[in-house]
């Protein structure tokens, strides 16, 4: 891993070169190939450039491969093996900046080092240094998750946070959609669910709340695809649902009545596995979800599921004596398997919370290590993959510092401990390994009332785990990444990002 530039995450290898060359309103993007994507590509680097530099390009993007100077050039190599998806190449010299990849991902991540590479050079311009940069992610799977149920952002807020995750060659978004305190997403079937769901009366009598449209997703996932982006998102079932139970009271245990909770914890209400309606309202759900969003996986939660009501409940009973499971604990188990089938049969692959790793799970499920990850590493043992985001290591919404600091959840985690963080647990063979898809972030908003709350939490704890996801592991060097995150933060302020510093 190279270092010697300040770019994070650290690019595979870096080379210093002679010279450097010099951004101007006169510099040209040029594309070797008549692509749309690497047209919308050649765009957005324009854009880029003006609002990270204040610099407009005089010329739009042209398809050209002369070899005139003062040039930025998107190349678009034939694909060959050997060749990972999201490498790139990047060679500055005086005269051009040539980005070589072999796909459009390629050419996005190679924008990204290139525009943290400029620094101000006098009153009107930017210079980047001479080099060559050979780059590739460690991890597929390079994500952050955001909680929108505590409270609710607004699409313009989570577009910004996705140019947070692209800016650091992050590639998921989980979307934690619903929760007990907010039914966050429209369901055409069950318009319910957000007349009502959506929102809850706070602690002052005030309503609060709000949900996305159908368009309003389909927006963001647009969004998000144009910056590499997969959202991945978030049904939490069977637990985590007193926003769904308030509006579907039919699908508890009791019936009801509920309200939409003011307050945090986990809820003893959750869905009756015992009931065969619960399983139709969770098919017509989840067959929107899946319409909605493209990606290949959908999380269905399946952490903190109190089983209270499943042990008086005669529906549950029943189901339990029909199935011929041993207790409550089985029930689980049965629904997240009857769960995995409606996600199967509409070619998704199920993800979800390290509880759902119990009771013959599917191999084809994979499991989100959050508790510890010991869980990830059974998971992985058994056959399943895994993303890890281990509360030791993952969860900012832990304290960052001992003082002075806003109230948050609890916990601690510094910025020193998120940058040791390990993915792949020790004790797995290179087969179990390769089962671990790589690791995520997660933002819980209980303590954030406000997305500038957001930002302060997440960054720059985000920029030490892109690099742990995207960068050769082994190497530990926190004074160095300290020292690049010091240049870092200039970026950060041009995109008026609220984050803590360090
Ligand atoms: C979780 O933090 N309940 C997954
Ligand atoms: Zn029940």
């Amino acid at each position: 891993m190279s270092s010697s530039l300040n770019i994070i995450p650290a690019p595979v290898s870096a080379d210093r070169g002679s010279g450097s060359f010099t951004l101007s309103k006169s510099t040209a993007i040029a594309l070797d190939r008549d692509r749309d994507l690497v047209k919308v590509l050649a765009d957005y680097l324009k854009k880029q450039i003006e609002s990270f530099f204040n610099i407009r390009l005089e010329n739009s993007p042209r398809v050209n491969r002369d070899d005139r100077e003062n040039v930025i050039l998107l190349a678009l190599e034939e694909n060959k093996p050997g060749h990972t998806p999201e490498e790139y190449q990047l060679e500055v010299n005086e005269k051009r900046a040539t980005i070589r990849a072999y796909n459009e991902a390629g050419l996005f991540y190679g924008i990204q080092t290139l525009i943290q590479l400029a620094e101000p050079d006098g009153a009107d311009g930017f210079k980047i240094p001479g080099v060559f940069i050979e780059d590739r992610p460690r991890f597929d799977w390079r994500g952050m998750h955001l909680d929108v149920s505590r409270h609710f952002f607004d699409t313009n807020e989570i577009k910004k946070y996705i140019d947070l995750l692209a800016l650091h060659k992050m590639n998921i978004f989980h979307w934690h959609l619903t929760d007990d305190q907010g039914w966050r997403v429209e369901i055409k079937k069950y318009p319910q669910l957000t007349d009502i769901g959506a929102w809850r009366i706070d602690k002052h009598g005030v309503k609060y709340g709000g949900f996305y449209t159908q368009e309003d997703i389909r927006e963001i996932v647009a969004y998000a695809a144009s910056r590499f982006v997969t959202v991945v998102p978030e049904i939490d079932i069977p637990g985590h649902t007193s926003a769904a139970l308030a509006a579907c009271p039919d699908y508890s245990c009791t019936g009801g009545s509920f309200e939409v909770p003011n307050r945090w914890g986990v809820f003893e209400d959750v869905l009756c596995p015992g009931k065969d309606e619960t399983f139709v309202f969770v098919e017509n759900v989840l067959s929107e979800i899946c319409e909605l969003f493209p990606g290949e996986y959908s999380h269905v939660g399946g952490d903190e599921c109190p089983t209270v009501r499943w042990k008086k409940c005669p529906h549950c009973l029943a189901r339990i004596k029909n199935e011929r499971l041993c207790d409550e604990n089985e029930l689980q188990g049965y629904f997240m398997k009857r769960v995995e089938k409606i996600l199967t049969a509409r070619n998704k692959k199920m993800i979800g919370w390290d509880e759902i790793l119990q009771s013959g799970l599917p191999r084809s499920a994979a499991v989100m290590a959050w508790r510890d990850t010991k869980y990830g590493l059974e998971a992985a043992r058994t056959g399943h993959r895994v993303v890890m985001c281990p509360m030791s290591h993952c969860y900012f919404d832990f304290y960052q510092a001992k003082e002075n600091e806003p109230r948050a959840i609890g916990g601690f985690l510094p910025l020193a401990k998120v940058y040791e963080f390990e993915p792949v647990p020790k004790g797995l063979n290179e087969t179990e390994s390769r089962r671990i898809l790589g690791g995520q972030g997660n933002v819980w908003t209980e303590y954030m009332p406000v997305f500038k709350h957001v930002e302060y939490m997440a960054v720059p704890r985000l920029c030490a785990l892109a690099e742990k996801l995207w960068s050769p592991g082994g190497k530990n060097d926190f004074e160095n990444f300290i020292q690049r995150l010091e240049h870092h933060y200039r970026r950060l302020d041009r995109l008026s990002v609220n984050y803590r510093r360090y």
